[in-house]
This record gives C-alpha cells, structure tokens and sequence, in this order.
C-alpha cells in the first residue's frame, strides 16, 4: 500500500512510523509512506499555510492553495482514497480500518492547530476523527489511522501477532490471557487453560470474551454475530452473574 501525508509538521511522523512493526513493514516494503510538507507549496513569499477567516472573528483558516498543489504535484492524477482528519468527520472504528486496508493508495490530509478552508473539502473522499476531542492537528490521528490500517495489510503481522484474535476484530473483545509464572501474589491461572483440552480452551476463552463484551461493551455485543453456541454461552454468563451478585 502507498500512502501520502500531507502535513506542516512531518517530523511529527518520525518516530510511531520508524520503530517496531511500523518499521519492519516499511523495510520490507509492505507499506510505504511519504510525508509531504504542504508548506514547500505555499505560493507565497513567506510560504504561510493560514490566514485570517473572511468574515471575520478569531483563528486562522489553513489556505486552499498549498495543499491543492502538493497534492496534484506529488499524486501525478493518481489520488486514490483521500482522507481529511478532522474531529468533524465520521468516526474511525476497526471496521473502517479494514475497508481501508484494502486500498491501494491513501492520501491523507492533516490541518494543524485551526480550520480548513471549505474548498480543501472537497479533495477528500471521506473526513475522519478518531474520536470526539480535539487535538492540536490531525497528525496524531494520522498516525492513528495508519498503524490500525498496516497492521491488517496481510504479512505486516507474523502468525504470532495474528490479527485475528484481536479485540474488536469479529466485534468482541479478547479473552483474558495469561503466561507464566502460574502462581502470581496469589493469583492462580485458570485450570482450564493448563488442561491441554483443546475444546475446552477454546470454549473457555469463547465464552471470556463474550463475557468481556458483555460487562464491558454490551453495545458492540447487540451488533456482533452470534452462533448458536454464542447464544448458549450467554446464557450461562448471565446466571452466573445473576448468581454472583
Ligand atoms: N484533528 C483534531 N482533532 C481531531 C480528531 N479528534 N480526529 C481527527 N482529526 C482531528
């Protein structure tokens, strides 16, 4: 996957983009990312990306220029998904991270500190927020956006680090792990799971997640597929609660 950033503050990219998997998955040529510094586009003199509002009032406003010419100079025609970030958009999710990650090529647009001028709307295809606060820029939730993204591009991951089996994944959240020490402060690891009991692991830590969700998420647990064994473990989840209280 190719993917264009086009920010003020690149440097903001270095690290989160050049260490662990990140890393790895740039090497090896899985992922590869350029930042452009939208500022080298400015056209004029002093090369500033903002200016006052028209109409009046507080704040700057990022200007229609910079960002249209990086982006025609450095996509050459070839845009593919544009993103703007920007707490006004929709809000990213595991499920949007997947469609993603079928793309070819992501461009992504990131203001700083204060608004877009309308017009730059208009080169995105969909405007993100990673949640509803405001942060400085849209850096972070760049950064944000790329890590969830790359890790689901097939071979970012080893098998160890499976996708998978991650939280959110098929809409619950994991199941408790454990490893060693088996006696920890006087905190056991359950039986089951040094059983060898393949079946009942698997039961086990099916029904631990769908617990989870339960206690901690009912909301994903109301749009999340359930089996027929699905069913049946909720069922005995919400006696033991019952039981437990
Ligand atoms: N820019 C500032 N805050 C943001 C957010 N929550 N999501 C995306 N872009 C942003």
């Amino acid at each position: 996957m190719d993917i264009f950033v086009f920010t003020i503050f690149p440097e903001m990219f270095e690290g989160p983009l050049n260490t662990s998997i990140m890393q790895k998955a740039r090497e090896r040529g899985l992922v590869s990312i350029q930042m452009v510094d939208y500022r080298l586009y400015a056209p004029s003199k002093h090369k500033n990306v903002d200016d006052s509002p028209y109409g009046g009032g507080a704040g700057m406003v990022i200007k229609p220029e910079p960002v249209y010419y990086a982006l025609e100079d450095r996509l050459q025609g070839d845009y593919g998904k544009v993103l703007l970030m920007t707490p006004q958009g929709e809000k990213f999710s595991q499920e949007m991270a997947k469609e993603l990650a079928g793309e070819e090529r992501l461009s992504i647009i990131c203001g700083h500190y204060e608004g877009f001028d309308e017009r730059i709307r208009k080169l995105a295809h969909q405007e993100v927020s990673i949640g509803d606060y405001v942060l400085t820029g849209g850096e972070i939730p760049a950064v944000v956006i790329i890590d969830a993204v790359s890790r689901l591009i097939p071979g970012v991951l080893g098998e160890e680090e499976s996708a998978r089996f991650d939280s959110h994944y098929d809409g619950l959240l994991e199941h408790p792990q454990y490893t060693r020490p088996r006696e920890f402060r006087g905190m056991s690891v359950p039986d089951v799971l040094l059983s060898g009991n393949h079946e009942e692991i698997r039961r086990w830590r099916r029904k631990e997640s769908l617990r989870r969700t339960l206690l901690r998420r009912p909301d994903l647990l109301d749009r999340a597929k359930l089996c027929r064994e699905d069913e049946v473990l909720v069922a005995e989840i919400l006696n033991e609660e019952r039981t437990e209280k």
